[in-house]
């Protein structure tokens, strides 16, 4: 069965083609899709708080009224990306495994905090530069992560009301709160996709019937293909992705790099990767961040430390991070 595909504004794609319902009993009445809204959300008090004010508890515990609302396709055991990322950010959407999780990034790397904030903040001002700058009117964002404040289409549609952004991600949680990305404009569009970075040609395809890929499409992968292991061969998949846009087009990246903080950074890796199930978190090298623009033109300043990207403020300081965007001769 195709992965849902949910859709706010006009559809681009051929006429007669449909978004399919995320569930057969989710479809509402306008063209959108989605799970009921408001069931997986957490917030009560509990016994045991983090530093955040938020539950805390052992795995061994049985699973909280909290943990146990979602659908049962949520795996609630092991720690997810999304999930634990949203801790990091201050939000309600994420388990105890996910808390865990993140505290014990928070205990080996606290500049966690700012690494997450930062690429945020990045995010905004790659999109922001894209719509400007660049004249860009179209995104494809593979692993969206939860909705938060200023995600992609807010960013683009508010210097380029037309934008189309199509919104791609493997997480049921993600795609569990995806309504709340698929507020476009009017002129412009949303669309999500329930899809894995890793199977490109259905990302493409789903794509396509929002995207119009004979025009410059940016395609962002924020803190993402750090979830893509070595075996799955994630400088293939960028690049199928690029070969798939025209020229004119770009590329926006940000991972966690290695270089910066080693000893912290690989200790922490090890930790998280024990909590993460089958998913891994492999922060590289910025030799093996090059490799993902082969063949682009990086837009000034290159390939740096995420802060110095563009700052529009006082930066914070050394974070292993780095971030790019290049544009496709
Ligand atoms: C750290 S979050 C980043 C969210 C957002 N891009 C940002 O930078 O703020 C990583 C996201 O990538 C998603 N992800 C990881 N591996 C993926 C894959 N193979 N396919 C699609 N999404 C994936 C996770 O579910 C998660 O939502």
């Amino acid at each position: 069965m195709p992965a849902p595909i949910l859709i706010a504004g006009p559809a681009f794609g051929k006429p007669g083609r449909k978004p399919s319902a995320a569930r057969p009993d989710a479809a509402r009445p306008g063209g959108v899709s989605f799970y009921r809204q408001g069931d997986t959300r957490g917030g009560t008090a509990a016994p045991e708080r983090d530093r955040r004010g938020l539950r805390l508890s052992t795995l061994s515990e049985p699973p909280s009224e909290q943990d146990v609302t979602p659908p049962p396709s949520f795996d609630i055991a092991t720690a997810h990306p999304a999930r634990v990322y949203d801790y990091l950010l201050g939000g309600k959407d994420n388990f105890t495994a996910d808390r865990i999780a993140a505290e014990e990034i928070i205990e080996t790397s606290p500049v966690v905090f700012e690494c997450v904030r930062a690429n945020r903040a990045f995010l905004s001002r790659a999109v922001g530069y894209l719509a400007g700058e660049a004249g860009i009117g179209q995104f494809l964002d593979i692993g969206t992560g939860l909705p938060t404040a200023e995600n992609t289409h807010q960013v683009a549609q508010r210097v380029r009301p037309g934008s189309r952004v199509v919104y791609v991600d493997n997480d049921p949680i993600v795609l569990a709160h995806a309504r709340a990305l698929l507020t476009s404009t009017p002129q412009g569009a949303c669309a999500y996709i329930d899809a894995d970075a890793r199977d490109t040609a259905a990302v493409l395809d789903r794509a396509a019937q929002t995207l119009d890929f004979g025009a410059p499409v940016a395609v962002m992968v924020l803190c993402t293909m750090q979830y893509v292991a070595d075996a799955d061969r994630p400088h293939d998949i960028i690049a199928r992705l690029m070969a798939a846009v025209p020229s004119g087009s770009y590329l926006a990246m940000s991972d966690t790099t290695r270089d910066i903080d080693t000893t912290s950074m690989v200790a922490g890796a090890a930790r998280y990767n024990a909590r993460l199930g089958p998913t891994t978190f492999t922060p590289r090298t910025r030799a093996e961040y090059e490799r993902f623009f082969a063949g682009l033109d990086l837009v000034e300043p290159g390939l740096v430390p995420m802060p110095q990207w563009r700052p529009e403020s006082d930066s914070p300081g050394v974070i292993p991070m780095y971030a790019a965007v290049a544009r496709k001769p």
